[in-house]
């Protein structure tokens, strides 16, 4: 890395995204630990439900950030966690707005919301805004392994699909409480804040700050392999990212074979890699003998994450 810690980090959230089994994992946690080595306090965090970063780091992991190295911080947040405390601020928050015999069946329309993938996908950007919350505070950079290409799109349009439904909402409550209001000539008060409506607009605004943030804070990291079908699919997602606002740093070609070892066909796809992503730029990360985990072969791996 470049930077000293006084300037911080080049980009203060770096996500690290690619196909299947590409090395992002691997690669993220080596990223955080060189941004650590150069003295920036760093969070590494996986947003796989089925979590390796443990694993890359050989350190066990929880929902809540323990330290694994000088400035590294690292945690493996549960989604089935995140998916239940998303669900009951949800009833809280239906619970002022709704009667209280609607509430079963709003409780049963939950817990089949819980197991849909959007809720876990929604539960999954609320924790990732929280730690987007924390960089510039308690952090210097975070760097989120593995977000899927469409997860992230759909982080930046979250506000868009957001505003009409809680505008929507927040006029559709106005309605009902000055119906109240009529019709209890005792209580409810016009002038009382309504903490739904409220609760709505705050979320809104959260949002929105997260995806300005994502637009000027963050940097996608892609990984690659030298090999024809992966590279079609990651210039499809330089495409949609960089279409999208995402910023992108060079293009990590990795697990690259030695010379003797890699047939026509690699040596193809790796010229055509370099070719395509020549304007961003490539690194080559060589494939290493043993499996690079721990902090000592991470860093190795890390020592080649500077472009060239
Ligand atoms: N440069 C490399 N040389 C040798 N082995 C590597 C290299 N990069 C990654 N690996 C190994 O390849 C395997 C897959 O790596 P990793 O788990 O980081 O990929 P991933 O993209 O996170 O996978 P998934 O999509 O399943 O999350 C691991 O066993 C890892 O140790
Ligand atoms: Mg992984």
């Amino acid at each position: 890395m470049t930077e000293s810690a006084n300037d911080g980090p080049a980009a203060p959230i770096t996500f690290v995204g690619g196909k299947g089994g590409v090395g992002k994992t691997t690669l993220a946690a080596a990223h955080a630990l060189a941004l650590a080595d150069a003295g920036h306090r760093v969070l590494v965090v996986s947003t796989d439900p089925a979590h390796s970063l443990g694993d890359a780091l050989e350190v066990p992991l929880g929902d809540e950030p323990v330290q694994v190295a000088p400035n590294l911080w690292a945690a493996e947040p549960d989604a089935d966690t995140a998916v239940r405390r998303r669900i009951a601020q949800v009833a809280r928050d239906a619970e002022r707005a709704v009667p209280p015999e609607v509430m079963p069946a709003v409780r049963r329309h939950l817990e089949q919301a819980g197991a849909s993938p959007g809720m876990a996908e929604s539960a999954l950007a609320d924790l990732l805004v929280d730690r987007m919350e924390e960089v510039g505070r308690r952090w210097d950079a975070l760097v989120v392994d593995s977000a899927p290409t469409g997860h992230l799109l759909r982080l930046l349009n979250l506000p868009a699909l957001l505003t009409p439904w809680v505008v929507g909402l927040a006029r559709q409550r106005e309605r009902a409480r000055r119906a109240e209001a009529f019709a209890d000539v005792v209580g409810g008060s016009e002038e009382e804040a309504d903490p739904l409506t409220e609760r709505l607009h705050a979320r809104r605004h959260r949002l929105e700050r997260a995806a300005e943030r994502l637009r000027r804070d963050a940097q996608v990291r892609l990984v690659t392999l030298p090999r024809r079908m992966v590279l079609a699919e990651t210039a499809r997602a330089v495409e949609q990212l960089t279409g999208a606002g995402f910023r992108l740093a060079p293009v990590v070609v990795n697990q690259i074979p030695p010379g003797e070892a890699a047939g026509p066909d690699t040596a193809e796809a790796l010229a055509a890699t370099r070719e395509r992503f020549a304007r961003l730029g490539t690194v080559e990360v060589p494939l290493q003998d043993a499996e690079p985990t721990g902090p000592e072969r991470l860093r190795r791996l890390a020592a080649l994450l500077a472009p060239r």
